[in-house]
């Protein structure tokens, strides 16, 4: 085989397998360890636990749904923010719910 034929083959399988990568991280599942990783970002400004010591809003006594719709409405821009329509962005909406279920399940 060529260098350049094994050079093609190389590149479409590096597409390929950026294409099953897109695919897997737009829907899918979010294990509780993730969320919880991803939940010591929120923490970082909203407090340990989301128990703000500031005047950035604590997360503590939103219920799950209450963080969805707000995580959705920051995404969209419906809900004016500062930050949090650019933080908002970041997440698909598997870990979005994954994100609220492990926050609002934290001892208040
Ligand atoms: C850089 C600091 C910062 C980080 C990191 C951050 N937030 Fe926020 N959050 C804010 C600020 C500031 C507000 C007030 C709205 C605004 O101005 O963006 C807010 C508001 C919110 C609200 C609305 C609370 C209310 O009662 O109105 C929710 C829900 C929320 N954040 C969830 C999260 C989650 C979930 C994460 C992690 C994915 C997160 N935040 C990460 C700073 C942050």
């Amino acid at each position: 085989m060529s260098i350049s034929s094994r050079a093609v083959l190389l590149s479409l399988g590096a597409a390929g397998l950026l294409v099953v990568a897109s695919a897997q991280a737009a829907d899918a599942p979010v294990s509780a360890a993730q969320a919880a990783n991803m939940a010591v970002n929120c923490f970082s400004c909203h407090g340990p636990e989301g128990r703000s010591p500031g005047s950035i809003p604590s997360l503590q006594q939103l219920t799950a749904v209450n963080i969805v719709a707000l995580m959705k409405d920051f995404r969209s821009g419906k809900r004016p923010s500062t930050v949090m329509g650019r933080h908002a962005k970041g997440y698909t909406d598997a870990e979005v719910e994954a994100l609220a279920g492990y926050i609002a399940g934290l001892k208040k």
